[in-house]
């Protein structure tokens, strides 16, 4: 029906309306990319017009009924507009970000999250979310690495639909559901050197193997949108790749949505060098299947006359519209415009209670325990004194992390702010900053595009009387790491350490008081062998959201058991970027140290310090009895596993149960080790559940070199443990 209802609507379109709904304008108020020439009166024109078929960055119920009036008062056909904005991790309430809340490992719970950003969003005008970025990222030094799940294409894919699914929900023409885009399309986490928008040369086989599995799950799951990316593949930009666009996404994957640039990124066709002018660039867009120009304003200058000159079919016109037109009637935009335009509703959904509540919930869950020694934690509420001491101890900003969407700055509940709220009253909480590293905040309406961070490189004036509450102390919580705006998109960095004097505060603190804790708030996996090597515990935070203190202070008492695993490798230092688990073993591998003459360092050891996977509890797990039904399978058999994993320690808790697998001799070569299944189960204290996986053809398969999916026979090792190193092995054969 509903494609009967779009081609009645495309047959009323003269070419100028019909390339006008392929134009997506930035509303002007917000800028997540470069400002473009054109006036604001200007675009009003062009709305009034008919000649924008979508705009970004317009928020609120006031400010989407408003530019979406200028349209449905003025324009010919009244062709609603569909408003889309970056809602990455929440709208107003903050969830962890995208990274965070990825070690979760927890597909029902990053699910809900989705679906109450989405209720959020939809309630403030928004019907369309540029999320959720699935770009496989390795490299720490990659500023963006916070907004995706990390290093692994299959943890990468079940996150990646779990959240289409939830922004998504069952049906679009719900009004707390909002279509998803799935971006960047594709290979921008692998930029050359973690540098921003940089160069990405891999090959066909990892490309496929590595890089598109998300997208494809995505696809799949019905993700109604995708976004390009700014990079280019082996010599071609993505936003002028017709073969991943046109003929795989389109065409062998059969999906049905539309292709949105990324911002600029068609116009981008000409620094990159493959466009003379943005005449050439949209052609070269549209034909590989770029269909909306996000702020390029390329199409709007210049499909009509390639078109005219002969130089495009209008077909590729039709096509790209009827795309565009069918997710608004999915949406309802066609039965009532306004549909997402309700104060009341509005005022009663965005941060609500209940949203708090369950923000809390997903942040406790996101936290990674790197190191307990000794059981420092949890630790007791009656606990005599805490310092809580650091430059983002009561920093009610950094939580919230980048990509924030509508989250109001300063609102987070702090560290300092969580632990008074749990902590008895006896308790004494002495706060002492130590040191500002970042000396620049961004102040109330400043674009976080033109915001350069300055370091302070020096001022250790703060230190003194932070020692001094830690010497008094029973327990010091140490809350350092890195800025909000130390990742996110442009923000990649070379130095992955503690910015300016943290370390120092952390050093002298460390000298008086040997209880620390410390609570590392980060966007990106970060340099922290000093301190892992001398500091009892630490507790990987984030950047947690809206309640990330309440729930940093869950952990730290207890209330909550740690069960987060890593999404991502963290190195021993900035060198060994990008540093992943799932890399092939090179003709020389790591041979124990013993000879030079192997695939290694000469000052740092290849793996991680804290491997992909990695996580602990306050009570431990024990792995025993790894079981395969059977050692031999054709391509098209199953083998079942068992494992029996019970629960050592005092306390109840959830584990993670990973499972890996390492095929031994390909057609092309293999990771040595690729995580194919999980499982996050609760286990009281002293139990032991038998956890089954099922090993099949579709875990099997891989891109090989006869360029197709396909099963090949031969030796595999299938591994089953906690995280990615530390794991229980059985091999089995797959024969023809
Ligand atoms: O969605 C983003 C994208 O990830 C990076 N460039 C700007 C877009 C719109 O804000």
């Amino acid at each position: 029906i509903i494609e009967k209802k779009v081609d009645s609507v495309l047959s009323l379109m003269t070419l100028k309306e019909k390339i006008g709904q392929m134009v997506q304008y930035n509303g002007g108020w917000d800028l997540t990319g470069p400002p473009s020439k054109m006036s604001d009166k200007e675009k009003v024109e062009k709305l009034k017009n008919g000649l924008v078929g979508s705009m970004l960055n317009v928020v609120s119920v006031k400010a989407t009924r408003e530019a979406q009036k200028l349209v449905m008062d003025n324009s010919r056909l009244k062709i609603p507009l569909i408003f889309g904005y970056d809602v990455i991790h929440g709208y107003k309430t903050i969830f962890p970000i995208p990274l965070g809340e990825s070690a979760s490992w927890d597909l029902a719970l990053i699910k809900k999250s989705a679906a109450m950003a989405a209720k959020e969003a939809s309630a403030s005008g928004i019907q369309w979310t540029f999320a959720p970025m699935m770009d496989i990222s390795r490299d720490a030094r990659w500023g963006r690495i916070m907004e995706g799940a990390g290093e692994d294409p299959y943890l990468n894919s079940m996150i990646a639909v779990a959240r289409v699914q939830g922004f998504q929900g069952d049906d679009l023409s719900k009004e707390n559901t909002i279509a998803a885009c799935a971006k960047h399309f594709a290979g921008y986490g692998l930029a050359e050197a973690g540098r921003e928008y940089n160069t990405v040369n891999i090959g066909e086989f990892e490309l496929n193997n590595e890089v598109l599995p998300p997208f494809k799950a995505a696809a799949e799951a019905g993700v109604a949108t995708f976004m390009n990316s700014f990079n280019e593949l082996d010599g071609i930009p993505a936003t002028a790749h017709k073969g991943i666009q046109r003929d795989l996404l389109k065409g062998k994957w059969n999906w049905n949505g539309f292709i949105v640039s990324d911002w600029g990124s068609i116009g981008e066709l000409v620094p990159h060098g493959i466009a003379k002018d943005k005449y050439q660039a949209s052609e070269i867009a549209i034909k590989a299947g770029s269909d909306m120009d996000m702020e390029s304003h390329a199409y709007e200058a210049n499909l009509e006359k390639l078109v005219n000159d002969g130089k495009i079919d209008v077909a590729l016109i039709n096509d790209a519209v009827k795309r565009i037109l069918k997710l608004k009637f999915e949406l309802g935009l066609f039965d009532d415009p306004y549909k997402y335009c309700n104060e009341e509703r509005e005022v009663r959904e965005v941060y609500s209670a209940e949203n708090q509540k369950f923000a809390r919930e997903v942040a406790k869950k996101s936290i990674v325990l790197l190191k307990n020694e000794d059981q420092l934690l949890p630790l007791k509420k009656s606990i005599k004194s805490i310092a809580v001491i650091g430059p983002l101890a009561y920093d009610k900003d950094t939580p919230l992390g980048n990509w924030r969407a509508q989250g109001k700055s300063y609102s987070a509940v702090s560290l300092l702010e969580g632990v008074k709220n749990m902590v008895s009253p006896t308790t004494e909480v002495v706060y002492q900053k130590g040191c500002d590293f970042i000396l620049n905040d961004l102040k109330p309406g400043q674009s976080l595009f033109s915001h350069p961070l300055n370091i302070n490189k020096t001022d250790i004036s703060k230190i003194p009387a932070a020692v001094a509450a830690a010497k008094k102390a029973d327990v010091v919580l140490l809350a350092i790491g890195e800025n909000a705006y130390q990742t996110g998109e442009g923000r990649s960095q070379t130095n992955i350490g503690f910015a300016g004097v943290q370390s120092q505060l952390l050093k002298a603190v460390l000298q008086v008081n040997k209880n620390v804790v410390i609570i590392l708030m980060n966007g990106r996996p970060m340099d922290i062998t000093w301190a892992s090597e001398h500091v009892p515990s630490i507790l990987e935070c984030w950047h947690l959201g809206s309640q990330a203190g309440n729930a940093i202070a869950d952990v730290l008492f207890g209330d909550y058991n740690p069960s987060g695993k890593l999404p991502v490798s963290f190195p021993y230092n900035v060198g060994q970027e990008p540093l992943y688990y799932n890399h092939k073993n090179t003709g020389r591998p790591y041979n124990g140290g013993k000879l030079v003459t192997y695939s290694g360092y000469r000052d740092a050891p290849n793996n991680a310090l804290y491997p992909f996977g990695f996580g602990l509890s306050y009570t431990s797990f024990r792995y025993d009895n790894l079981k395969l039904d059977k050692s031999k399978i054709s391509k098209e058999g199953t083998i079942n596993l068992s494992v029996d994993v019970t629960n050592t320690g005092n306390l109840d808790g959830e584990e993670v149960i990973q499972m890996y697998i390492h095929d031994r001799v390909g057609s092309i070569t293999r990771p040595v080790k690729e995580l194919k299944a999980f499982k996050k189960e609760m286990f009281k204290v002293g139990e032991t559940k038998t956890i089954n996986f099922t090993i099949n053809n579709k875990i099997l398969q891989f891109y090989t070199a006869n360029k197709k999916w396909e099963v090949e026979p031969g030796d595999f090792d299938v591994f089953i443990g906690g995280n990615s190193v530390n794991t229980l092995k059985e091999s089995f054969e797959v024969i023809n």
